[in-house]
């Protein structure tokens, strides 16, 4: 699997964000040892039966990726935080993507994408 990303390697970037039970963890500053009873969740596993995730279904009506790389961490964190929080603020929105940094300054796609994807969650 190629689709969580390496960036930083410090926990500050995002590009390796994946779920851990659920939650939005970074992988690169996450131990191995620290995982052994727990369910990890990819980019390549948020769909379902060959059906995307709303959020990445947002994301392509949005037109969010520009180079790219950033984006699943994007995605991972994006998911998690509307798992929990279905019906978020702008600024909740903002607060929660603000540990996940795009050098193609894809911002503002990126939270239209999170609205959409939580108007499209909660019909
Ligand atoms: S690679 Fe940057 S937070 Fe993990
Ligand atoms: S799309 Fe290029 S770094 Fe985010």
């Amino acid at each position: 699997m190629n689709g969580t990303k390496y960036g930083c390697g410090i926990g500050q970037c995002g590009a390796c964000t994946i779920h851990v039970d659920g939650k939005a963890v970074r992988a690169c500053v996450t131990p191995v040892g620290d995982l052994k009873t727990k369910e990890i969740t990819t980019i390549e596993g948020l769909s379902t039966k060959g059906k995307m995730h709303p959020v990445q279904e947002a994301w392509i009506a949005e037109d969010v990726p520009q180079c790219g790389y950033c984006q699943s961490g994007q995605i991972m964190q994006a998911t998690a935080f509307l798992a929990e929080n279905p019906q978020p603020t702008e600024a909740s929105i903002m607060e929660a993507m603000q540990g996940n940094l795009c050098r193609c300054g894809t911002y503002v796609r990126i939270k239209r994408a999170i609205q959409k994807a939580a108007e499209e969650l909660n019909t």
